[in-house]
């Protein structure tokens, strides 16, 4: 067994490994416990005669010490060249940040442009007596007309509001005329879902009192406003409806697709209205309106269904 031979090759095959992988490979060619070059020469020192033994013993096992040396130090090199781990070129990991719903989208959007026609926005709470939900809006206990607000009543007697309109009645009480406002928020109904009902939603309450106003204001300020959200010229069309707390009353709807898509109840405020506020229904006029902001946001994206809002399926989300 030439030793000398065999450390000359080791030593060759160690310098020029390119990869970690061959090293590896090399190492267990000549160290490897099973079947290790070196290794099956310590191992068969016991078949040596004594003297042979000593002198074969300790060269193999300083040859040992050896490629264990040169494995190490040619491992060390092929780490360095490596490339680091920390690549300063690779593109970033994209940061997945939410977005505002579409509904508060639409309602911030719906808010500017009633800021840039001098409407300023007011908000009422959720939480409503009888009294401004209902008494104070002209609907009386046992008014056929509380059958179109199917209500969710609290245990105190209290209600979670049906409409926005009863934030008209807290602003008025506590305001002169003249002054136009808008009042955004969420509303709840008693009542069965489809694809253009949900139990909660939102609306735009729309006032404005003052001492000549009348439903050419309205229709005014409406069509700036849907010419302003749609950007385009939108067919609109007012039908007479009935609402207690206006008169006249009426309906707006507007056409897409050759249909007619209602969208908002409204009217010029009743006179018993004012009288609830303490105001002189001889000096003052004023138009109301509530919008659906739910409806007005699935036609201005062709949104078929109105539960889409509210499921939280983000392949729907994400499409805003
Ligand atoms: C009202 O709630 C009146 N307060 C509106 C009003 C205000 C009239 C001021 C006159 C003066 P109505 O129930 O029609 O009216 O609702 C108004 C709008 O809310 C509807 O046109 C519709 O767009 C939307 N809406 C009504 N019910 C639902 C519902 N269950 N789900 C989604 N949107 C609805």
């Amino acid at each position: 067994m030439d030793l000398e031979q065999i450390k000359k090759r080791a030593f060759a095959e160690i310098y020029e490994t390119p990869d970690r992988q061959s090293l590896e490979k090399i190492r267990i060619r000549y160290l490897g416990r099973r079947a290790g070059e070196v290794t099956a020469i310590l191992r068969s020192l016991i078949n040596l005669p004594f003297t042979e033994r000593r002198r074969v013993g300790s060269e193999a096992n300083q040859l040992k010490r050896e490629l264990e040396k040169a494995l190490a130090e040619q491992l060390n090199k092929l780490r360095t060249k490596e490339p680091s781990p920390l690549d300063l070129t690779a593109p970033g990991k994209k940061i997945s940040a939410g977005h505002l719903h579409p509904l508060t989208q639409v309602e911030k959007e719906i808010r500017e442009i009633f800021l840039g026609l001098n409407f300023s926005v007011v908000e009422g709470p959720e939480i409503e007596t009888e009294h401004y939900n209902f008494d104070a809006l002209n609907i009386p206990v046992n008014h056929p007309a509380r059958d179109a607000w199917n209500t969710f009543w609290l245990k105190d007697g209290r209600l979670l509001r049906t409409h926005t309109s009863p934030a008209q009645i807290k602003y008025m009480e506590h305001h002169k005329p003249p002054f136009q406002i808008i009042v955004p928020g969420r509303v709840f109904r008693y009542e069965a879902t489809d694809n253009s009902h949900e139990i909660n939603f939102y609306q735009i309450e729309g006032l404005m009192v003052g001492q000549d106003i009348s439903l050419a204001n309205f229709k005014f300020i409406i069509t700036e406003f849907f010419r302003r959200l749609f950007q385009k010229e939108i067919p609109l069309r007012l039908r007479p409806s009935y609402f207690p707390f206006v008169e006249p009353g009426l309906e707006v709807d507007i056409g897409q697709n050759g249909e007619w898509l209602e969208v908002m109840g409204a009217g010029m405020v009743h006179p018993k209205v004012f009288d609830a506020v303490r105001y002189n229904p001889q000096e003052w006029q004023g138009f109301a309106f509530g919008l659906g902001l739910e409806r007005l946001t699935m036609i201005k994206y062709k949104i078929p269904d109105i539960r889409l809002f509210y499921n939280g399926d983000l392949r729907f989300l994400n499409q805003f």
